[in-house]
């Protein structure tokens, strides 16, 4: 008669016993072999994490390969953007130094697509004196263009005025002879 009395509390010491094992060895097994070694965290990610391939790199480093391009934004008023930002990720174009895969050129209506993620108006975030913005297709009807025109049949994409302020040198000169 005592025994069957006692079996319920042994039925639940070997239950935490089981419990216990259990998660020890699973905390054994499943634990990093670095965690703690700093803190509370896996000590190897530091490594790993200093390790990782740097994809983005800066405009000089386009430039290194891209002469004519590097002329024409420095000059312009694009020289505080970012090429990547307009194109695509150095990492996916060069590997230690080398071309080892094409850059994707953007056209036709990818152009306008770009240039508009700056310069819309509609973005009320971005204020006329930090950006100039532009209303479309009123620009172009302004300048009595067809609305299919692109951004970059009048401005050249990296130094946008460039064409513009030429042709105005050219009218002024008209103008006074
Ligand atoms: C190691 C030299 C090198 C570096 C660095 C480099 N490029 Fe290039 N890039 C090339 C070569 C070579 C080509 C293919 C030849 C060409 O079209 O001029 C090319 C092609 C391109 C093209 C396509 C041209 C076309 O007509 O299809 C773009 C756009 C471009 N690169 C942008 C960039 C940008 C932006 C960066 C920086 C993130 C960059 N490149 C860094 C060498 C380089
Ligand atoms: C404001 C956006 C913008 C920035 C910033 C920009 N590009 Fe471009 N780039 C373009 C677009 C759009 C084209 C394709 C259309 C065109 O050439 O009119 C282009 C074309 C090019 C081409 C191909 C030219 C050709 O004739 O085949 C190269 C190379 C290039 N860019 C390199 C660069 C480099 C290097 C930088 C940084 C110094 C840079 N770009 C910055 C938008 C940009
Ligand atoms: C990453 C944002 C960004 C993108 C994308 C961009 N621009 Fe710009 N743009 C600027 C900034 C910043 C300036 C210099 C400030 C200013 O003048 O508004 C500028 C200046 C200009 C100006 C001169 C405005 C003036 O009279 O001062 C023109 C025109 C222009 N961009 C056209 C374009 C065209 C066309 C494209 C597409 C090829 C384009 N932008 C893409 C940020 C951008
Ligand atoms: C038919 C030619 C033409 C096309 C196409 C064109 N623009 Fe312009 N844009 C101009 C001219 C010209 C000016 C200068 C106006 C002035 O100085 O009064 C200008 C000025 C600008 C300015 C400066 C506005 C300001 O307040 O000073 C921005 C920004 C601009 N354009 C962006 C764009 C964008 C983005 C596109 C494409 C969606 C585009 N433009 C397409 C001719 C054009």
């Amino acid at each position: 008669m005592k025994s069957t009395y006692n079996s319920h509390v042994i039925r639940i010491l070997l239950g935490l016993l089981l419990f216990a094992v259990v998660g020890g060895v699973g905390k054994y097994l499943l634990t990093p072999h670095s965690f703690g070694k700093y803190g509370h965290y896996r000590a190897d990610s530091i490594e790993e994490e200093a390790n990782r391939k740097i994809r983005h790199w800066t405009n000089a480093s386009c430039m290194a390969c891209h002469e004519h391009e590097a002329q024409m934004h420095l000059k312009g008023l694009h020289k505080t953007i970012s090429c990547e930002f307009c194109h695509s990720t150095y990492a996916d174009h060069v590997q230690d130094g080398k071309k080892t895969a094409a850059m994707p050129l953007k056209k036709d209506q990818e152009i306008r697509t770009l240039c508009l993620r700056c310069h819309n108006r509609a973005i009320q975030a971005r204020p006329k004196q930090v950006i100039k913005t532009v209303v479309m297709p009123e620009h172009l009807e302004s300048q009595k263009v067809k609305v299919t025109h692109l951004c970059n049949q009048c401005h050249n994409v990296h130094a946008p005025l460039k064409y513009i302020n030429r042709a105005k040198e050219i009218l002024g000169m008209q103008e006074k002879t």
